[in-house]
């Protein structure tokens, strides 16, 4: 809704509002009048002003955008946002993953990347990390993981001794863990950070093959990192630093691009590869399946409205396109449930009609009524089947972006692979991806981050966990602990 600057405030009703400044009284001084519509609806309104905040990443923001395809990946996948010269419109929200609304934008912790593509067959979100694994890869995990990162019970405070005693119990956690302690764990700005899929994807092509895929954004900005000490300070100065940097870069003109690469693993693959392709804290090595390029992410547009466009802005894993699938990656199909029952709650059942939600096609869809309906089918028909010439879906057999399975019902971990294990890519990552510095700076922010506050036997445990990683460093937090502790400040993770 545009504002005329000409035109005269109005009631909700639409009815010329009688002041925005002066309630009605009985006289200058006297008592306020229950029967000031306008005072009351203003308050009424006020009151039920905000949604309820995400539960995990509730402090980001976001901007709109467009996907070109450059790339030819038309034989991998028949998904229209994918062929060769096309163009779709996104929303790309940016987020922190265990802060509230206005925590810093600077603590340490992994940031979210969340792509709603509005393309010609319906809309298509990929809900990512700055971080190609994940904590955990089980979903029955994840409730625990989170309020291990927030808040205690009795102080509502954060934690490091829960925080570490969820990790070090959780070994799988390690390779993500090992990330969070490093460079990505403080990203300078969102326009200088990767985004990842992490999960596993399933494309399906033209003539139905189907492939397993990860999908690689590229900051086209170049990755830069706050240092610890940075990042404290900036908590300080600018909670909104990544919030604010994002919207002037686009209020320039500065428009930020990522190059968007997918690893493709053939079908057959996925039942003999050395890892587990479906494990979430895994990567798969470049060697092994390496980037092919897809196309550009451009963001050119900041939002009119932040609680319209961005707060209201409801992802979920479960809306994929024709030619995309999920894949037997747990914790995606888990995902797949969780973000739209999240949405009900958190905006209404309706969610799905607002405009920043809404697909760019015609919607024919069997869910009627229900709190604040604002598109509905007039007084075609609500049932389907029906004989009123209202279109129903009628798929039977087998689904084209579906998987062989079978076995037994069983409660049990993923079956283990030649080269699974917990600490293995985690020390790949720390020794040979990470710079001196870094492995440096990693351990000060460790033994910092350990010192405040973490008890025995999880002290114990931490050591382990680290000397599982990599020896050496290990070797050094545990030196680094004992004798007293960090140089520098940790940055966040929200402690005290
Ligand atoms: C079983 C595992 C998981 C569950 C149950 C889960 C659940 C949720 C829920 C309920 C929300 C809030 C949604 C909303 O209110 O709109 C959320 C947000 C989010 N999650 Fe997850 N999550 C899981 C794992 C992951 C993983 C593995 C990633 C990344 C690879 C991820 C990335 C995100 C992001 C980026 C958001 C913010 C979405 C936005 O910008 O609105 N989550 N998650």
């Amino acid at each position: 809704m545009k504002i005329d600057p000409k035109a005269a405030s109005t009631t909700g009703a639409g009815a010329p509002a009688p002041s925005d400044r002066n309630s009605l009284t009985m006289g200058p001084d006297g008592p306020i009048l229950l029967h000031d519509v306008h005072l009351v609806e203003q308050l009424a309104h006020f009151n039920r002003e905000k949604v309820i905040e995400r539960q995990p990443h509730a402090k980001g923001s976001g901007a709109f955008g467009v996907f070109e395809t450059t790339g030819d990946v038309s034989k991998y996948t028949k998904a229209s946002l994918f062929q060769p010269g096309a163009r779709t419109d996104l929303l790309l929200r940016f987020s922190t993953v265990a802060g509230e609304q206005g925590s810093p934008d600077t603590w340490r912790d992994v940031r979210g990347f969340s792509i709603k593509f509005y393309t010609a067959e319906g809309n298509y979100d990929l809900v990512g990390n700055n971080t190609p694994v994940f904590f955990v890869r089980d979903p029955m995990k994840f409730p625990h993981f989170i309020r291990s990162q927030k808040r205690l019970p009795d102080s509502g405070l954060r934690d490091n001794h829960m925080q570490w005693d969820f990790w070090t119990s959780n070994p799988e956690t390690a390779h993500q863990v090992a990330y969070l302690m490093g460079p990505r764990g403080l990203p300078r700005t969102w326009r200088h950070m990767n985004g990842y899929g992490s999960h596993t994807y399933l494309w399906i092509n033209a003539a139905g093959e189907k492939s397993w895929v990860k999908y690689h954004f590229h900051t086209e900005q170049g990755m830069e990192f706050l240092d610890n000490a940075g990042a404290v300070e900036m908590a300080g100065l600018d909670a909104d630093f990544h919030r604010r940097d994002l919207f002037g870069a686009i209020a320039r003109g500065e428009f930020p691009k990522w190059k968007l690469s997918v690893q493709v693993m053939p079908y057959a693959d996925a039942k003999t590869y050395r890892f587990n392709p479906f494990d979430l804290t895994k990567v798969w090595p470049h060697a092994d399946y390496p980037l092919i390029p897809v196309g550009t992410l451009t963001l050119n547009r900041n939002p009119e409205n932040f609680f319209a466009q961005v707060e209201q802005a409801a992802f979920s894993p479960g809306n994929t396109v024709p030619g995309i699938g999920l894949s037997p990656d747990k914790m995606l199909l888990a995902r797949s449930f969780a973000y739209a029952d999240a949405q009900r709650n958190r905006i209404g059942a309706n969610f799905h009609q607002l405009p920043v939600n809404q697909p760019k096609v015609p919607v024919n869809t069997y869910m009627f009524d229900g709190p604040m309906a604002y598109h509905h089918s007039g007084a075609a028909p609500v049932h389907a089947t029906n004989s009123g010439g209202r279109p129903w879906a009628d798929a039977t057999g087998p689904v084209e972006d579906g998987w062989e399975a079978d076995g037994p019902m069983v409660r049990a971990a993923y079956t283990l692979r030649a080269d699974d294990d917990d600490f293995g890519q985690a020390g790949t990552l720390v020794r040979r991806v990470f710079t001196d510095a870094e492995r440096e700076a990693l351990v000060e922010q460790v033994a910092g981050s350990l010192l405040g506050g973490v008890r025995s036997p999880v002290l114990e445990r931490a050591f382990e966990y680290w000397k599982n990683i990599d020896p050496d460093v290990g070797q050094r937090i545990e030196e680094r602990v004992r004798r007293g502790g960090a140089e520098e400040p940790a940055a966040g993770m929200g402690e005290a």
